[in-house]
């Protein structure tokens, strides 16, 4: 059980007994000091969770996830630097030196460490523990349990299932972990390879977004796609049940 499910089930044991006590008639102050203490100790806790970076650690049959870190930059720097990788993204300029990556680097640590608004993972390969990709979530809600996702791989390792493998593990942290309602995300149409990958992780069309971005000197469409944790918990529960 995750910390957050931990958290729900103090504060609506406390609203019980807050119930019982007031049917007792004690002190409004004392109500006020346990609710304080309560409702402080719930974030506290969620706080704890989000803290702790060990606590995203993930793995695949070929990769290990962890958060990005600014060691990463060298790594990163090695993709973010070629324009084909960058054409498609819509927002993320090309790094044209290094110290632009480590930028990007600290601005997304900085995000999540601020307000978890950003969860991106490093895509480790296993036999080398090179960086060779990120995925992950950024504009990530509370309010509304939903984020967006978005990745991208170096182009030496294209076409080799590393994107897919990595969303759908990333995808899966979201709903049976992170307890989000939707994961949503937007491509290029012309970006035929991340079209594939959404699809292969269960999201479905909900529509074209036209010319939503001005980038590289042009209007650029984005082809919107989300997938709903009842969805995903449904086809989760009938694989389980097929095999
Ligand atoms: C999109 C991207 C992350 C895909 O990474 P990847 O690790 O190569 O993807 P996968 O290997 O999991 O491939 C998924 C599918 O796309 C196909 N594909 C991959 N690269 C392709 C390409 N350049 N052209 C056509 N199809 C491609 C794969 O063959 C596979 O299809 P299949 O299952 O029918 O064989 C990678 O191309 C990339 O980093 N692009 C630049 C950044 C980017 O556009 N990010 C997404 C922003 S929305």
């Amino acid at each position: 059980m995750s910390d957050i499910n931990i958290c729900a089930i103090i504060a609506n044991s406390y609203l019980i007994i807050e119930g019982v006590i007031m049917s007792f008639k004690v002190n409004p102050l004392f109500i006020f000091v346990i609710t304080f203490i309560s409702n402080f100790s719930c974030v506290w806790a969620m706080e704890d969770y989000f803290v702790d970076d060990d606590n995203f650690n993930l793995e695949t049959e070929r990769f290990r996830l962890r958060l990005l870190r600014p060691e990463d930059a060298a790594d990163m720097f090695e993709f973010t630097s070629n324009p084909d990788v960058v054409k498609y993204t819509g927002l993320f300029e090309l790094h044209k030196n290094i110290d632009e990556t480590k930028a990007w680097l600290e601005e997304h640590i900085n995000r999540y460490k601020n307000n978890n608004y950003d969860i991106i993972w490093s895509i480790l390969d296993k036999d080398t523990n090179n960086a060779i990709g990120f995925c992950g979530f950024e504009e990530c809600s509370t309010r509304d349990s939903k984020a967006e996702l978005g990745y991208a791989v170096n182009h030496k390792y294209w076409k080799m299932g590393v994107a897919t493998e990595a969303a759908q593990k990333v995808i899966d942290f979201g709903f049976n972990v992170l307890e989000l309602n939707r994961i949503w995300a937007t491509y290029d149409p012309r970006n035929i390879a991340s079209g594939k990958v959404l699809k292969k992780c269960n999201l479905v069309q909900e529509g074209l977004l036209r010319q939503l971005y001005f980038f590289n000197g042009e209007y650029v469409d984005r082809v919107m796609l989300g997938i709903l944790r009842k969805e995903y918990l449904a086809k989760q529960n009938a694989d389980s049940s097929n095999n």
